[in-house]
């Protein structure tokens, strides 16, 4: 069945940016949301294009997920990725995981794995070690940027896609915030907080993790979608209980069930690629 016209959004976080890096970061945004259309393009599945775009941004040192994950209060990279597809609710995650390259991989990894939904810290890297997924040296995750701090990064990257058989999925990775505890864990990996899909939609949140945990905001926002909300109107509703509930700020991506894209943020700047059946891409901050 080949009814469904593919769409694909990716952000490269919520939060203020210098203007001087936003071209740069436009430029992966839409980097990752080509390398997951090109999947969705050649009738790939919504869940290999969201893990390929994330990817993407993972190993774009610009961004807080992967290489260049912002540091802990010990000067150390701890990160925290999840993916999840519509199709029975299929999901994984991992939590404060280090000397991974590319934590959304291990994610995916989880989820195929089927034992469990999400894995965290050592347990995380067992697992890694048991399934002979490669590891790197934590050292090498770490940037100059993060080392000198010219940079207060917060943000997070995300894709959610509909593929050509109706089926959303969403990927979510980041480095978490600046100068947290270590083993803090923030809304990313947890599902229906930074990251969620169903047959109804697919969210990926970004923002401050402590307040979109408690508005359960991904799952919120799907069941606005339920309510029959359109997904533009449902992303604002939703930053709008964000900010009246935890006077927090923020920002989202979702698709509907029908392959409308919507998203919208309450911080400055948050880099957001499109790109749909037409192939146009559209770019956003
Ligand atoms: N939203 C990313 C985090 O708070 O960890």
């Amino acid at each position: 069945m080949t009814d469904f016209i593919p769409a694909i959004i990716v952000h490269g976080g919520a939060g203020p940016i210098r203007d001087d890096s936003l071209p740069a970061r436009l430029d992966g945004c839409k980097a990752a949301a080509l390398a997951g259309w090109s999947i969705l393009q050649a009738g790939g599945a919504a869940l290999d294009a969201v893990e390929a775009a994330v990817v993407v941004l993972e190993d774009n040192p610009l961004f807080n997920a992967g290489t260049g994950s912002t540091l802990n209060s010990l000067g150390k990279v701890e990160m925290d990725a999840a993916i999840m597809e519509s199709d029975a609710l299929r999901a994984g995650a991992v939590a404060a995981v280090s000397g991974i390259k590319n934590p959304i991989m291990l994610a995916r990894r989880v989820m195929e794995d089927g034992h469990h939904v999400m894995l965290a810290c050592e347990g995380a890297l067992l697992f890694a070690r048991q399934i002979g997924f490669p590891e790197c040296t934590p050292e090498s995750l770490i940037v100059e940027r993060e080392k000198k701090r010219w940079e207060n990064t917060h943000g997070t990257v995300g894709c959610v896609a509909v593929d050509a058989n109706g089926k959303l999925a969403v990927a979510t990775s980041t480095g978490g915030i600046f100068n947290k505890l270590p083993g803090r864990v923030g809304d990313s990996p947890l599902l229906g907080c930074g990251t969620y899909a169903n047959s109804f939609g697919a969210v990926s949140c970004t923002g401050h993790g402590e307040a979109i945990m408690r508005i359960l905001m991904a799952r919120d926002t799907v069941q606005l979608l339920q309510n029959g909300i359109e997904p533009g109107e449902a992303a604002r509703m939703a930053l709008e209980n964000l900010a009246e509930l935890t006077d927090s700020t923020g920002g989202l991506i979702l698709i509907d069930r029908y392959g409308k894209i919507g998203y919208a943020r309450n911080t400055t700047h948050m880099p957001v690629c499109i790109v749909s059946d037409s192939a146009k891409f559209t770019l956003d901050s």
